[in-house]
């Protein structure tokens, strides 16, 4: 059983990314839900987790507030792809759950304590200011962090906020550089992999016929989330992002990547959060990341609906 840390910014995304991990119970223990300002402020992604935690039937998984800016930079966020909400595309309502009272940096850093033998796996949805603000206050916490596995980045693909970077590492581009930096395990999904998960219209219509709220929320989201994606790149479906980070841990054999070196551009605007990629050996800097940029996508829905659809609600 894998203890994980989901750092995220719902976001529809990162909704199904939730909802993936909550039905992997026997393979995935989450400890808790931190949050992070990204594709909307800070107040909406809090929020917005305690919903997709109630709608996934999951009381007993805490929810902590962290970063509501960058680490110097002004927030960028996402309503144009996300909506007001973050999760427009549904009208869920917070019934019981709150968010803790501890903060989500504190958090982080008691789990690495606690579980300094067990070690925990990271698992980042949204701009990483969070995590590099752990490992900046508490450097010890390495020797507990299995690995990170974040999305986030581009190379061959691109950028999506920029023709340059994507927007996790464009939010917050000083944090990736920490992290990447660290010399912690990372393993990063970044769009050249996401853009192969493009949501397939037999599993939105498996979501809806599966007579589960949950299931049929997700729909909900999903439609929402795919139409400023399917827009802009034309294509059959728009990409589904943060649920690759959950299914990498469950089914790492779908996936291929390479271990390589990757740097962060922090000073020039036109390039801002760039993640430089050495694909092809030409530098001597030291490999920082398993760097993933193919995935077996039928496989991928599978495991995602497969998840879903084991909720009990
Ligand atoms: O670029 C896509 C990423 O940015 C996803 O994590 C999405 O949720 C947003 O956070
Ligand atoms: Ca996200």
């Amino acid at each position: 059983m894998k203890k994980i840390i989901i750092d995220t910014d719902p976001g529809q995304d990162d909704a199904l990314a939730l909802m993936t991990a909550f039905g992997a119970k026997e393979q995935l223990l989450v400890l808790g839900v931190t949050c992070v300002a990204g594709n909307v402020p800070l107040d909406f992604t809090s929020v917005n987790a305690l919903k997709i935690c109630e709608l996934s039937g999951v009381f007993d998984v805490p929810v902590f507030k962290g970063s509501a800016t960058p680490l110097e930079r002004k927030l960028v966020t996402a309503e144009h792809v996300h909506g007001k909400t973050g999760l427009d595309g549904t009208e869920l309502r917070v019934r019981e759950k709150e968010v803790e009272p501890t903060s989500a940096i504190d958090f982080i850093i008691e789990c690495a304590e606690k579980y300094r033998d067990e070690k925990i796996t990271i698992c980042a949805l949204g701009p990483l200011t969070n995590i590099a603000r752990v490992l900046t206050k508490n450097p010890g916490v390495t020797g507990s962090i299995e690995e990170i596995v974040l999305m986030g980045g581009g190379f061959f693909e691109g950028g999506n906020i920029t023709p340059a970077a994507e927007f996790n590492i464009y939010v917050d581009p000083e944090a990736a550089k920490i992290v990447l930096d660290s010399g912690v395990k990372i393993t990063m999904l970044p769009l050249d992999v996401t853009h192969k998960t493009l949501v397939q219209r037999d599993f939105l219509e498996n979501l809806r016929k599966s007579g589960k709220n949950s299931a049929n929320e997700a729909a909900k989201l999903l439609d929402f989330f795919e139409r400023y994606d399917v827009e802009k790149y034309g294509s059959q479906g728009g990409p589904l992002h943060d649920p690759n980070v959950i299914v990498y841990l469950l089914d790492p054999e779908i996936y291929e990547g390479k271990l390589v070196n990757v740097e962060i551009e922090v000073n020039s605007e036109l390039t801002r959060g760039m993640t430089v990629v050495d694909w092809w050996n030409v530098t001597n800097r030291k490999p920082n990341a398993y760097y993933i940029n193919n995935v077996k996508d039928d496989k991928f829905f599978e495991v995602v609906l497969n998840k879903v659809l084991s909720l009990e609600i």
